[in-house]
């Protein structure tokens, strides 16, 4: 993970008060035993899930059913006050369903005692959160004070934390939020939530505050990390983008908590079950998936036997992109460059062979 020196500061970062005064504990995560094996990825089911806050008409999630397999990134995808966060706070009782179940790893949560239960759970709050008197080491080794760890494995952790996201302790442990800008921020507050290995993460438009480039390097830096670290993540967000890009599955709410679709990001874009659905997620949503296939996807048409000569000539004419990008980069080039090809190159820039435009529309229809 690159260092960030440029980085506009979130507005909300170092005046936010670091979680609600009433719920001590919203931002623990550890569990008792974290220097034993990381716990694995548990599943997570919400079972007909309905919450009526006091004194409101309708509720703010209604019946909602759906599976979070083990490791996956969950999105909840709505409009504003749609459920999203609410449905989020139920899963680690910061409130309490009103009607249904939540099972963690096929344990109701009502069977489990709700501080134990925080502490299991990663959670970044909706405003990064991070305590603006404590330095960022402080920040992270929240949880593992609260479980009494000595000072030498806290230290460890922290430090090892840190590292993974990519903030050196040397250089960024004494210094306090303020002095951090927005991206850095929400780092910590990820590294915080990760303190005790939980196998369960909630995350709140964790990166709402950011600015669209340091916000794609954050979620960029997030995914890797997830691929190392495997949980299962509950993801809030109302950016259809940021959902096709982060969800392994997504979950649309519409106002009411009412689920509109749960799919993986490509039925969902290419089936959208409604016209709430359709609307949301984009007239523009072909494009969108196109950026889930890579041209490493495609079948490329190679140069061979006795046309490799002229088909050698004619892709030097034509702009490269490697196989790793998406179909969306690939169709934007061509048009820029008024192609109706590119060449695909391999990891030492090899070309590995020709994608046309035809197979990008076909692909992107398929
Ligand atoms: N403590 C509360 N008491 C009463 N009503 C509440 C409370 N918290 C949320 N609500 C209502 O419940 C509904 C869902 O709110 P929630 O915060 O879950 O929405 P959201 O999808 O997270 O919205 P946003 O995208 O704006 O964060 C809203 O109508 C909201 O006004
Ligand atoms: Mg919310």
């Amino acid at each position: 993970m690159s260092q960030e020196t440029n980085e506009p500061r979130s507005a909300s970062g170092a005046a936010s008060p670091a979680v609600p005064a009433t719920e001590p504990d919203a931002t623990a995560t550890a569990s008792a035993t974290a220097d034993a094996p990381a716990p694995e990825a548990q599943e997570i089911v919400f079972d007909r899930v309905v919450k009526n806050y006091p004194g409101a008409d309708t509720p703010a999630v209604d019946e909602l059913s759906l599976t979070v397999p083990a490791g996956e990134i969950c999105v909840l995808l709505g409009p504003s006050g749609s459920g999203k966060t609410t449905a989020l706070m139920m899963v680690n009782r910061l409130t309490e369903p009103t009607r249904g179940d939540i099972r963690i790893g096929g344990r109701s949560i009502r069977d489990m005692d709700p501080i134990e239960l925080r502490r299991s759970i990663g959670y970044v709050i909706q405003q990064v959160g991070l305590f603006p008197h404590l330095s960022i080491a402080d920040n992270v080794a929240t949880v593992p004070k609260v479980l009494g760890w000595d000072r030498g494995r806290t230290k460890r952790r922290v430090a090892e934390l840190l590292d993974l996201v990519g903030l050196p302790v040397a250089e960024y442990g004494k210094r306090y939020p303020a002095q951090l800008s927005g991206g850095q921020q929400q780092r910590v507050g990820i590294a915080r939530a990760l303190a005790a290995d939980p196998p369960v993460m909630l995350m709140d438009e964790p990166f709402g505050a950011l600015d669209p480039i340091t916000r794609e390097r954050v979620q960029d830096e997030f995914l890797a990390l997830h691929e190392r670290i495997r949980k299962t993540v509950i993801f809030v967000s109302h950016d259809i983008d940021e959902a096709v890009k982060m969800g392994d599955r997504i979950a649309v709410l519409r106002q009411g908590g009412r689920l509109a679709q749960y799919d993986t990001p490509h039925t969902l874009l290419k089936e959208p079950a409604d016209a709430f659905v359709a609307r949301f997620v984009g007239a523009d949503r072909g494009l969108k998936r196109l950026t889930l296939i890579r041209l490493a996807d495609l079948e490329l048409a190679a140069p061979d036997g006795a046309a490799q000569d002229a088909a050698a000539d004619e892709a030097a004419r034509l702009p490269s992109l490697p196989r790793d990008a998406s179909l969306r980069s690939a169709l934007s080039l061509m048009i820029a460059e008024g192609t109706d090809a590119l060449r695909v190159t391999g990891p030492e820039g090899q070309v590995v062979g020709t994608a046309t435009l035809d197979a990008v529309r076909k692909a992107g229809a398929a």
